[in-house]
């Protein structure tokens, strides 16, 4: 049975950078006091890419999706599995990723969506790793793209200051060597409303509350604790010690959370990718991110463990463990 190798990531940003000085006197405009001092102490967000309207998600996952490609040294068409984990789609049908295959130029094997919010993207890497390992696909485009500033609603300043828009996206192709060694997912529904956008469209009109709401510290304590266990059941699995891994890339959300998990892994701070201070939370789309980031600078390297981890609305989360 073949591996799934990673073999090129990429990613993509928004060109509007909005720093946490500059988003306070927008949101002082409208009478919301907030400060880059509440931000950073909080979160450690420094500042975040914001789509203009005229920029779908899947206009993002192109952009990493072209960058994947080239550094996969790949043509496109033979890409045969296409999945995009996104909770913010351009549409309702067709998928983003049929649009994304489209604007790609090609067509055939299978191309769909996978919406687990911010744990999107470890559910997609997981799903491709097992098309792959059962023969069903040779080389997967795997992307997590979002425009979240379509569903914050600007008037909260408990949430509006979390979020940013991106994409990043990774090639997965057949190989004799080893790629993804070990992934763990899970999901307790019973928590659907500590984070949760629940409008839908019900004949012609936006029914229930559109933007996204969220009860921070239940996330907070839900999010550490469900990452360290998780983080230890895909370490059994594969046969290692957490103290192994090379490199964390978790969910960028709140570097409280992060750095809360790494102490209790046992992993020291240089062992951890953090980009929650420039880009955000930009949900599925944080963990290929972060990761394309640190494999471009150098730190991620060819043979390294990386532990990959998502978390978010559902509730969800789990851990994908490769080897580079
Ligand atoms: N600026 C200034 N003050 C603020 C802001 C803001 N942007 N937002 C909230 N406050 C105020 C509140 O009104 C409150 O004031 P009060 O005491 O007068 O009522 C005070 O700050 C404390 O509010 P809390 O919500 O209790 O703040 P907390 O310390 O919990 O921090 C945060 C909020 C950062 C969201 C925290 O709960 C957290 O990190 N949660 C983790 C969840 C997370 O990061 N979610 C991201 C999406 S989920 C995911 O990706 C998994």
């Amino acid at each position: 049975m073949p591996f799934a190798k990673i073999t090129g990531s990429g990613s993509a940003l928004p060109t509007n950078c909005v720093s946490n000085d500059v988003l306070s006197k927008q949101l002082a405009q409208k009478g919301i006091e907030t400060s880059d001092e509440w931000i950073v102490s909080r979160t450690g967000i420094k500042q975040r890419y914001i789509a203009s309207d005229d920029i779908k998600t899947s206009d993002l996952a192109v952009q990493a999706a072209r960058c994947a490609i080239e550094d996969a040294g790949i043509a496109a068409d033979k890409i045969d599995l296409i999945i995009v984990a996104t909770s913010t789609p351009d549409y309702i049908f067709p998928s983003t990723a049929c649009m994304v295959q489209s604007k790609l130029g090609i067509a055939g094997g299978a191309a769909f969506d996978v919406q687990a919010v911010c744990s999107g993207f470890v559910y997609a890497l997981t799903t491709a790793d097992a098309y792959i390992r059962a023969g069903n696909a040779r080389c997967a485009l795997v992307i997590g793209a979002e425009t979240f500033s379509r569903i914050i609603d600007w008037n909260d300043r408990g949430t509006c200051v979390l979020f940013g828009d991106g994409a990043g996206a990774m090639i997965l192709q057949a190989s004799d060597k080893p790629g993804i060694l070990a992934s763990q997912l899970n999901a307790d529904g019973s928590l659907h409303t500590i984070l949760h956008t629940e409008g839908a469209v019900h004949h012609g009109q936006v029914v229930g509350d559109p933007f996204l709401r969220m009860d921070g510290q239940a996330v907070f304590k839900k999010a550490v604790t469900s990452l360290e266990a998780s983080a230890l059941a895909v370490c059994e699995k594969a046969g290692i010690a957490p103290t192994d891994i090379d490199w964390m890339v978790p969910h960028q959300a709140n570097v409280r959370i992060i750095h809360s998990l790494g102490r209790k892994l046992g992993l020291s701070e240089d062992k951890v990718v953090i980009t929650v201070d420039s880009h955000a939370n930009t949900s599925a789309a944080s963990v290929p991110l972060a990761f394309d980031v640190a494999r471009k600078d150098g730190r991620i390297q060819a043979g390294h463990k990386v532990l990959l981890q998502g978390v978010g609305g559902g509730f969800t989360w789990g851990s994908v463990l490769v080897q580079v």
